[in-house]
């Protein structure tokens, strides 16, 4: 008996415990950067970016003369919102535009990344990474 309310309020104890801890962890940013230095995700972000995106949206998600800057449209857009146009696409080709964002939903090396070109972009964006090549620490 006593030990069955021992499990219960174990149980309670960590349901409260997640139930506190999900804000916190939602607002966590999605990179790690310390001393300059990103982490193997935001760095592999980088690398993906560079091979996949950068030919329209410029070096270092800045945008170019086809293609928004990325790192105004993060400020905008939620998580879900960019993954969800990279997945898909999108053609702007109203107003005399005829502007492409290709749907990357079934190219591997873009989709099984997504987090990773997500974060490097939302470093970008958040201000908190240079220009340039980034830098990888060690421990990760
Ligand atoms: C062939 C050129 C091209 C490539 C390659 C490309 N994009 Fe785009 N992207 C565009 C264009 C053009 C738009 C704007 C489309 C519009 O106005 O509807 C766009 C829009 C976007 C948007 C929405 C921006 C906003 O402000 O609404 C995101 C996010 C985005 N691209 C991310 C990426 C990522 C990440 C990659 C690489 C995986 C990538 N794009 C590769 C051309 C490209």
């Amino acid at each position: 008996m006593l030990f069955r309310f021992f499990i219960r309020s174990g149980l309670a104890a960590i349901g409260f415990f997640v139930l506190c801890a999900t804000p916190i962890l939602a607002d966590a940013p999605p990179y790690n950067i310390k001393d300059g230095k990103v982490d193997i995700h935001v760095y592999n972000g980088y690398r993906r970016y560079g091979d996949s995106c950068m030919r329209c949206h410029g070096p270092d998600g800045a945008g170019s003369s086809y293609a928004p800057d990325l790192t105004d449209s993060l400020k905008r857009l939620s998580e879900d919102q960019v993954k969800e146009t990279i997945i898909n696409g999108r053609q702007n080709l109203g107003n005399g535009q005829d502007k492409v964002m290709p749907p990357f939903g079934t190219v591997p090396d873009v989709v099984n990344y997504l987090d990773d070109i997500y974060a490097y972009l939302k470093a970008r964006s958040d201000g908190k990474l240079p220009r340039g090549r980034p830098e990888r620490y060690d421990d990760n």
